[in-house]
């Protein structure tokens, strides 16, 4: 009730107002993360929270349960409740010495077993005594996999190859649209490609779509036989792939308390294991692992997941703030906003509570965003001057990998202008001309764009997120609303296959499945 009375009052205190009052704003809500030999700081002081507001945001933060739910979550205790599993992605990064046994069986050490045959096979591949089946040495990789098993390793290639020469290409096959497989077969020699396919179900149509197509161009060129030499399966259930009719030497294990949108410190890595070697992959882990720490022991004031989830929770349930951008000013962080689009929506886009009531406040935002400067001559228009307010979260680096340093410091110095527009804003005779200011964002700064900065940065949304489901009562770890799609879609494949459409279904999606089939 406090927080709806600060949100009330919340817009007669302007961020000019509040830096005004303050001299050490910027300082206060400012927080840093050491990891490795790198830094992170997050300055919240751009954000539309005052220390009253943030107070009480703590409070509601512990009457959720944040710190007992997350110790639940660490300890492998069922939290996703409605399947009745653990969660337990931080199991993937914790080191040997820590032990969570579930069912009988310490899973980090089955996680660092896997590790391990991962490691194994990717030198195999990277030093060539793995070959393809015409004793050709593997130079390409094409990672098959949709969701989770397609954004988390798509995105660390995206990173590792700006800064690493990577020791093998890759390349990623999502979509079921056959012309996206078509492109990326068109660009690769069978015969020196290794094809990881990735799905913790494998029960997903279009990874099963994919791989299916692609053993056929396999087998085209190295033989039926040779097929299995160039594949490795990923998943839960890689006997699913195997009763699919997929060919596969290769398999490594994920665990049913992984869930597809933190799975990116699993084996659905694979692909970037073996370009960029086992160490660099260590690195990743290691950045995850620092904030796991951070998230576990710091003070919840000082608790930079904790805060960022806090300040979501504010802008979106208080403030009804309905979307929130993402703009990187790093090229390299091109698909975050898409990461981050599952990570949050798939987990926090839900009205019903874990005790089966229905929320009675404002959950996920809708997640967004591009790369800077690019957006600032795309979408920066409206939240500098359009009628809705969209919190926005800038990330940047202060060292680039390139050697154009001058156009790097324009970049950043783009990014720092940003948050300073849309906080301070400017005045006008003119009203057309006027920046309201007032407009929040959070800045994101580290010192570098490398694995471990990558991890931190990865691992600071995943529990950022956590924190926003524990405050909302929902749980963040299940994604039933996905389901009803997918089982449509396979009925009105199968009227699609026999060339009919039922008369007894709705009239639009019958007028409109006639219409396809006549046209096609
Ligand atoms: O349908 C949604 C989803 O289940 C995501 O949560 C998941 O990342 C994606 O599909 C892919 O699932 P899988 O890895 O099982 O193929």
């Amino acid at each position: 009730m406090k927080l709806v009375a600060l949100g009330k009052e919340a817009p007669q205190s302007t961020l000019s107002g509040l830096f005004l009052h303050d001299s050490q704003r910027a300082q206060r809500f400012t927080h840093q993360l050491n990891v490795g030999d790198a830094s992170v700081i997050v300055d919240f002081s751009k954000q539309n929270v005052s220390v009253e507001i943030v107070e009480s945001l703590l409070a509601l933060a512990s009457e959720a349960g944040v710190q007992s739910r997350r110790d639940a979550m660490f300890a492998g205790e069922p939290v996703n409740e409605s399947e009745g599993r653990p969660v337990l992605h931080v199991a993937l990064r914790a080191p040997s010495t820590v032990n969570i046994v579930i069912d009988g069986v310490d899973v980090v050490q089955e996680v660092h077993q896997v590790r391990r045959s991962m490691a194994e096979f990717a030198h195999g591949v990277r030093g060539g005594s793995l070959c393809g089946a015409t004793g050709k040495p593997f130079t390409h990789i094409i990672n098959v996999g949709i969701g989770g098993s397609d954004l988390g390793p798509s995105l660390v290639w995206d990173v590792l190859s700006t800064s690493l020469t990577p020791a093998l290409q890759c390349a990623f096959v999502s979509n079921i649209d056959p012309i996206d497989v078509e492109q990326v077969l068109k660009q690769h020699d069978a015969q020196q490609t290794l094809v990881v396919m990735c799905s913790k179900t494998f029960s997903t149509a279009e990874t099963l779509s994919n791989s299916l197509i692609i053993q056929k161009w396999l087998a085209a060129s190295v033989g039926d036989a040779g097929v299995a030499q160039h594949c490795a399966v990923v998943s839960v259930e890689p006997q699913r792939a195997a009763s699919a009719g997929i060919a596969f030497a290769h398999s490594f294990k994920i665990w049913p308390w992984v869930g597809g949108r933190f799975s990116v410190s699993s084996a659905v890595n694979l692909a970037n294991v073996i370009a960029f070697g086992p160490t660099v992959f260590d690195d990743f882990l290691s950045g995850m692992r620092q904030v796991d720490e951070h998230f576990l022991s710091a003070e919840m004031d000082q608790n930079i997941p904790v805060l960022m989830g806090l300040i979501s929770v504010w802008n979106r349930s208080v403030l009804g703030r309905e979307t929130q951008a993402i703009v990187p000013y790093a090229s390299a962080l091109a698909q975050f906003a898409p990461y981050l689009q599952q990570l949050i929506m798939e987990s926090n886009g839900k009205h019903v509570q874990n005790d089966n009531q229905v929320v009675t406040t404002q959950t996920s935002p809708v997640v967004w965003g591009s790369v800077g400067t690019n957006s600032q001559h795309a979408f920066m228009q409206l939240l500098h001057q359009g009628t809705s307010v969209v919190p926005v979260d800038l990330i940047g680096f202060a060292q680039s990998s390139s050697v154009h340093s001058n156009a790097h410091d324009t970049l950043i110095a783009n990014m720092f202008a940003q948050a300073q527009a849309l906080a301070f804003g400017a005045s006008s005779e003119e009203a057309q001309r006027v920046m309201p200011g007032n407009r929040p964002s959070t800045v994101l700064l580290a010192s570098e764009l490398s694995a471990q900065t990558l991890g931190a940065l990865i691992a600071l949304y995943e529990h950022s997120v956590f924190v926003q489901g524990c405050v909302w009562g929902i749980n963040s770890f299940d994604q039933w609303g996905v389901e009803l799609g997918k089982k449509l879609a396979n009925d009105l494949g199968d009227q699609i296959a026999k060339g009919v459409s039922k008369t007894d279904q709705d009239a639009s999606t019958h007028q409109l499945m006639q219409w396809y089939l006549k046209h096609r």
